[in-house]
């Protein structure tokens, strides 16, 4: 009876809804509507706005900027990519459903600061029963907590309409800035399902989408709950490594090693691996803290005080990455920066992205304006009230007094001019080809930059004059 009613789901899916239009839903549905077209894609979201920037006719408006998104988007929109408000409808007609909201800290109750909120989670799960009439296969594509999907399963089972669910993990490890690359070519695709012969075969019909570009031997099957945890795990290793070489960049400014070149001389051992191996004032990103923080989370939930405590480190190490990086400067400008302009080169979490949360400019920032330093923000994909937004999320202090020590510019050599100091907060690619001595000119001296990123010619940047501090040496 069962591998009857699941003939319907095992049939080959042409009609796919995505919940949630953000950073991971747009990419990664546009890049599937591109590679599958003979597969209709539906992206919905409640967010009319975003909803009608991914729809504008000019691809440079849409919501997420990814190089390489807009060409695609232009050419699948339309014809088999399809952005809409309409969820129920979207739901209703699709065969497949990927979930792709957002899952970020709770900011309340039980679990406040730590655990993931499931809230709209939850609400899709629910809305799915609700609207369904057709056997359905539903796709975690969230990142979510380790056993998850069985209170999806809950939830479908107990509130829907007599439908057949089968519940698929299918976290997604793109990057941004970078996004439609890993989408291309994937390192792997996860894929976690139920071990049961229902199950398998709701894996195998997501396994024929991906493998129309993606190859088999890269596409990886698991029960759900290794699926589950393996993007957490993902995350909380990439993150370990950053704070790592971090630690060490601290420890090189005490003792005259050169962190790049310490991270080059480890890196260079195939066992270490030279990736996620650079020094900065603080890793960001909306994924990195939040998951590992989940980990936290779940490791005590379990009694596992140890585990949580060996990871809670890693972001114990990324806050004091940040503070560091803001009292250097404070120190270094003769311990008062009251009224001085500093010019932030970068706002965004990470280059060719217009992200900006939980980005390390915002905590610098934060502590700057503490010392009641005025502050000229430039970044090519970030306005304005972006930054406001950020700032004001913090909670430290009103919108008006954050207003009034901040300005952004449209123009690099505009935020940098008559400023004290420069701090690169993001490593845009921009920002090397600068006529730095233009840009030295104009400043007050001594003139300072702060390269969170190590990204300038450090070399280049004493002979024109700067006083220039890298994070590590
Ligand atoms: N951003 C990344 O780099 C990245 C990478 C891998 C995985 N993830 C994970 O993917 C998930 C989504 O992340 P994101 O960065 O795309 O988030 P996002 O905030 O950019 O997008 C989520 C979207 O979901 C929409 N939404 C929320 N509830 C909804 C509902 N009930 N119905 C319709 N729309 C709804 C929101 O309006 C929002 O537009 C998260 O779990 C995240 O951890 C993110």
């Amino acid at each position: 009876m069962v591998l009857e009613q699941f003939k319907i789901v095992q049939m080959k899916i042409t009609n796919i809804c995505c919940i949630g239009a953000g950073y991971v839903g747009g990419p990664t549905m546009t890049v599937i509507a591109q590679k599958c077209p003979h597969i209709k894609v539906t992206v919905v979201d409640l967010n009319e706005d975003r909803i009608a920037k991914w729809n504008d006719a000019n691809v440079d408006n849409i919501p997420v900027y990814e190089p390489g998104l807009g060409a695609i988007v232009a050419e699948a929109r339309g014809r088999n990519l399809f952005f809409s408000t309409q969820v129920d409808k979207a739901i209703d007609e699709a065969q497949l459903i990927f979930i792709s909201v957002n899952t970020p800290t709770k900011t309340y109750g039980s679990g406040k600061g730590m655990a993931a909120d499931l809230k709209y989670i939850e609400l899709c799960a629910r809305q799915i029963a609700r609207v369904s009439t057709t056997d359905k296969i539903v796709v975690e594509k969230s990142t979510l907590p380790v056993r998850t999907a069985q209170a999806i399963k809950n939830i479908l089972e107990n509130t829907g309409n007599g439908v057949q669910f089968q519940i698929l993990s299918n976290p997604e490890f793109l990057a941004e800035g970078t996004a439609v690359e890993d989408l291309l070519s994937p390192d792997r695709v996860l894929i976690g399902g139920d071990t049961t012969p229902e199950g398998q075969k709701a894996i195998q019909s997501l396994v024929d989408i991906y493998a129309n570009w993606v190859s088999k031997d890269r596409i990886l099957t698991t029960n759900v709950w290794s699926s589950e945890l393996s993007k957490l795990i993902a995350n909380a290793f990439l993150a370990q490594r950053v704070s790592s070489i971090n630690a060490v960049s601290e420890l090189c400014e005490k003792t005259g090693a050169n962190v790049n070149e310490v991270a080059k001389a480890i890196g260079m051992d195939s066992r270490i691996g030279s990736k996620f191996l650079k020094a900065s004032v603080g890793f960001g990103g909306s994924c990195f803290q939040k998951d590992i923080l989940n980990l936290v989370y779940i490791s005590k939930s379990f009694g596992l005080n140890e585990v949580a405590d060996y990871w809670e480190q890693v972001i114990i190490m990324n806050d004091h990455q940040k503070r560091r990086f803001s009292r250097k400067i404070v120190s270094t400008l003769y311990n008062t920066i009251a009224d001085k302009k500093i010019a932030f080169l970068g706002w965004a979490f990470k280059k060719d992205t217009n992200d900006t949360r939980e980005s390390a400019a915002i905590y610098v920032a934060d502590d700057l304006i503490n010392e009641q330093a005025n502050i000229a923000v430039y970044d090519p994909k970030v306005k304005y009230n972006q930054v406001i937004n950020d700032l004001n999320y913090l909670e430290t202090r009103l919108d008006q007094e954050n207003k009034n020590h901040i300005t952004s510019y449209n123009d690099p050599y505009e935020a940098c001019y008559n400023a004290h100091a420069i701090a690169v907060l993001t490593e845009w690619d921009e920002f090397k080809e600068y006529d730095w001595e233009k840009i030295y000119d104009a400043m007050l001296k001594p003139a300072f930059v702060f390269d969170g990123r190590n990204l300038l010619d450090g070399e280049k940047m004493k002979a024109i004059g700067f006083h220039y501090q890298t994070i590590g040496s």
